[in-house]
């Protein structure tokens, strides 16, 4: 469980999808006090999102990030790919508030973004109120350790 993952060590990837917009979220997150892991790609060219997925999600959950985040089109397929990995919790956010509540709820570790539907600069409010919303615990804490039950 994570408290916030305030000036934490975030892992970023994307696919051709969401390549500007990760382009753009590095420096902004480096401004903002994170540190930040880039796994690729380095260029646009078309990419499998799984490849990348893995990647972030194989990091977080081996504890050498503390958060993922991930771009493609829709932010749906990084997702599924990402929960995959055991220990992860990624979720696909298109609002501020499903950021939240993604944290005060659910503790997710991996941010999942739309760069295809979502502006570059809704993404960035998005990925602040991810990174910097304190998970609740409590009945949440509960919940959220049956997630590995299945
Ligand atoms: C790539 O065309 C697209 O499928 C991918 O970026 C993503 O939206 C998948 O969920």
């Amino acid at each position: 469980m994570t408290a916030n993952f305030k000036g934490a060590r975030i892992a970023i990837a994307s696919d051709h999808g969401g390549f500007e917009q990760k382009e753009s979220l590095k420096p902004w997150l480096v401004q903002q006090g994170y540190s930040v892991k880039d796994l690729g790609p380095d260029n646009e060219a078309s990419v499998d999102y799984p490849d990348y997925a893995h990647i972030v999600a194989k990091l977080v959950a081996r504890g050498e990030a503390d958060a993922g985040i991930l771009v493609c089109g829709t932010g749906l397929g990084m997702s599924i790919a990402a929960n995959k990995v055991k220990g992860i919790r990624a979720v696909p956010v298109t609002t501020p508030e499903f950021a939240q509540l993604a944290r005060e709820h659910n503790d997710a570790n991996v941010l999942c973004l739309s760069g295809r539907f979502v502006d570059d600069a809704s993404n960035k409010h998005i990925v602040q109120e991810f990174l910097t919303t304190d998970f609740a615990e409590g009945r949440h804490a509960r919940r959220v350790a049956k997630f590995e039950d299945a």
